[in-house]
């Protein structure tokens, strides 16, 4: 039998707190994902926002220049050390999500590089689903008004282990994507993501364990760790569930290193016990996966 993920893979997710030096940010990303490495891991993944204080008003000041790709040193240091961080310690490494700008159209955008063992580029997710939110009296954070969306669903094929996706924090609550990534054959779907203390308590392992029980796939999320000085108090509790919906490990709010083993032939045994894969009923309702957008 072929299995999706098709030898057992070490994943590392890295909760790291971010704050207002993006050096001393970039250098500690890199002590924990040599740690990560040293302990087996081959996929690493850093929280959103990672290189950056977390609010609206930081993005324009630490937003870096991707494209055209490569961008230079001096246009993306992020994209430097991560692609140097990634050879170094010969991980495929998904570099959580930075601020971009887009010179040609004055635009921003919440995006996460993915890089090869070697350092190679291998993909960008922009966030397709901003997070707009406007109760008046109460709360007001619109991310519309500073970034913009991307519009395509991110597939990255790692040749030795098999294809993962990859989106962004508030896409977690679209099934949609996930479904469709899963169907198109991910083995994992990776979120990093800032949830505050009010979502994080409420929906965090929820939504983990929901897009894990609708695909019969691993999921992890990643989050910064918490930081009660800062502006914005992100939730932590990073975590890897596995294909029926448990639970295989989880940090708590402060900074720290999970590394966890995905074992191959556990999706498929999984999707045996629980036939959804092949009790769909497309006369019925119709295939998403027969859609989605996977190119700009
Ligand atoms: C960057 O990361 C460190 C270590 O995680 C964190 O404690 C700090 O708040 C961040 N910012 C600065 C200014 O060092
Ligand atoms: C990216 O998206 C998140 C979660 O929806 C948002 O709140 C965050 O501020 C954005 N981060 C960056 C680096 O643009
Ligand atoms: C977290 O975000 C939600 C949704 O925007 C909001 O209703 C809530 O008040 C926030 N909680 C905290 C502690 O900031």
């Amino acid at each position: 039998m072929t299995s999706l993920l098709k030898q057992s893979l070490k994943l590392a997710l890295v909760q790291l707190a971010a704050g207002a030096d993006k050096t001393h940010n970039l250098s500690n990303a890199r002590s924990k994902v040599l740690e990560a490495a040293k302990q087996g891991a081959k996929l690493v993944v850093l929280p959103e926002c990672f290189n950056s204080p977390y609010g609206t008003k930081y993005f324009d000041k630490y937003a870096e220049t991707l494209l055209p790709s490569p961008p230079t040193e001096s246009q993306s240091p992020t994209f430097h050390a991560l692609s140097k961080l990634a050879k170094e310690a010969n991980v495929y490494l998904v570099g959580g999500s930075i601020p971009e700008r887009d010179d040609t159209k004055k635009e921003l955008y919440n995006t996460s590089l993915t890089f090869s063992p070697s350092g190679d580029l291998l993909a960008t997710h922009r966030k397709v689903h901003l997070f707009d939110i406007d109760i008046p009296g109460k709360i007001k954070f619109k991310e519309s008004d500073v970034l913009s969306p991307g519009n395509k669903i991110t597939l990255i094929d790692l040749p030795e282990y098999g294809k993962i996706a990859v989106a962004i924090c508030y896409d977690i609550r679209f099934p949609e994507l996930a479904t469709i990534a899963a169907r198109r054959g991910a083995f994992l779907l990776l979120y990093p993501g800032a949830f505050n203390l009010t979502t994080g308590a409420l929906h965090w392992e929820l939504l983990a364990r929901a897009r894990a029980t609708d695909n019969q796939v691993y999921v992890g999320l990643c989050s910064p760790a918490r930081d009660m000085q800062a502006e914005y108090n992100a939730w932590g509790h990073s975590m890897v569930v596995d294909p029926n919906a448990e639970v295989l490990q989880q940090l708590d709010e402060k900074e720290g290193v999970l590394v966890e083993e995905l074992k191959a032939g556990k999706i498929e045994e999984c999707r045996k016990g629980i036939p959804l894969y092949t009790q769909r009923r497309f006369d019925v309702y119709p295939d998403v996966s027969e859609g989605g957008k996977f190119e700009e």
